[in-house]
């Protein structure tokens, strides 16, 4: 089975230069995922196969804070997943993030605590994963490197500032991420990367700056339209990333993240 996810966010609903060989329907104790899991591997033979999930569904009919990530990440692991890149589309807090920037983000803000099923670890076992940094440090390190083989511009540290949504956020909302010291913003972002954790799988984000955030730009108002359009076109750069990364995965786990429930039990 493969052991790399990828999970895709508004407007990645498929893995172009991938073929489909399989579909996967797998049910979890914490209900149905997204959507089934696409087993599919390079068209052109190269690299590993991939099991890939549309975050929001194949055809984008669930919003962010209805998004099963428990679901989610527990189907990925069922799959054998060892190592999840979740690609999620962005609002740039910094102005100097323009629609199409990419970014690894190193850091997240989490504004979307006591609102959604965030833990696997309800009762029973006490459990608190460390989070310090947040991603893994071993994929982030792959997709640096990625993005310098493919001569992709793409900003390797970023502190990525979680919403609730679905509603997009106000200006005074932007500009106090911004004296946080936030620089991107999404909806999606949590809980699924601590969740992929506290199973020890490994998790990294690819993020697409797809408009200016709230107030940032003087253009106004924020459409939906502008976020999947923006999306659309940087599908190409995010694939070659993503495809140039999973040739350069080190075969064997080498980071903290497999071990991430040691000594985390009360
Ligand atoms: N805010 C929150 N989530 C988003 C945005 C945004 O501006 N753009 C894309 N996802």
């Amino acid at each position: 089975m493969p052991k790399l996810g990828i999970i895709g966010g508004s407007g990645l609903y498929s893995i172009p230069g991938f073929v489909k060989l399989k579909e996967e329907c797998v049910s979890t104790p914490y209900g149905d995922p997204s959507g089934s899991y696409l087993i599919a591997g390079p068209e052109d033979g190269s690299g590993p196969h991939v099991v890939f999930l549309p975050r929001h569904g194949a055809a984008h009919s669930i919003p962010p804070h209805k998004v099963n990530y428990r679901a989610n990440i527990w189907g990925m692991q069922s799959l054998g997943v060892e190592r999840i890149i979740g690609v999620t589309a962005v609002g740039g807090i910094d102005p100097a993030l323009s629609p199409g920037s990419i970014l690894l983000p190193d850091q997240v803000m989490d504004f979307t605590q006591g609102a959604r099923e965030s833990t696997f670890y309800e009762g029973g076992d006490v459990v608190h994963i460390d989070f310090t940094d947040p991603y893994c440090p071993e994929i982030r390190t792959v997709l640096i490197k990625a993005a310098q083989i493919e001569g992709l511009a793409c900003t390797p540290e970023a502190t990525y500032v979680c919403t609730n949504g679905p509603r997009l956020e106000s200006r005074a909302e932007i500009e106090f991420f911004r004296r946080a010291g936030g620089h991107i913003v999404g909806m999606t972002g949590m809980p699924e990367t601590a969740l992929a954790r506290e199973l020890q799988v490994c998790y990294a984000a690819v993020s697409v700056v797809t408009n200016f955030a709230a107030g940032v730009s003087a253009a106004g108002k924020l459409t939906t339209t502008e976020v999947v359009e923006t999306m659309a076109k940087s599908t190409g750069a995010v694939m070659a990333l993503l495809k140039t990364s999973f040739s350069l995965m080190p075969q064997h786990r080498g980071c903290p993240c497999k071990d991430a429930l040691s000594g985390t039990r009360l």
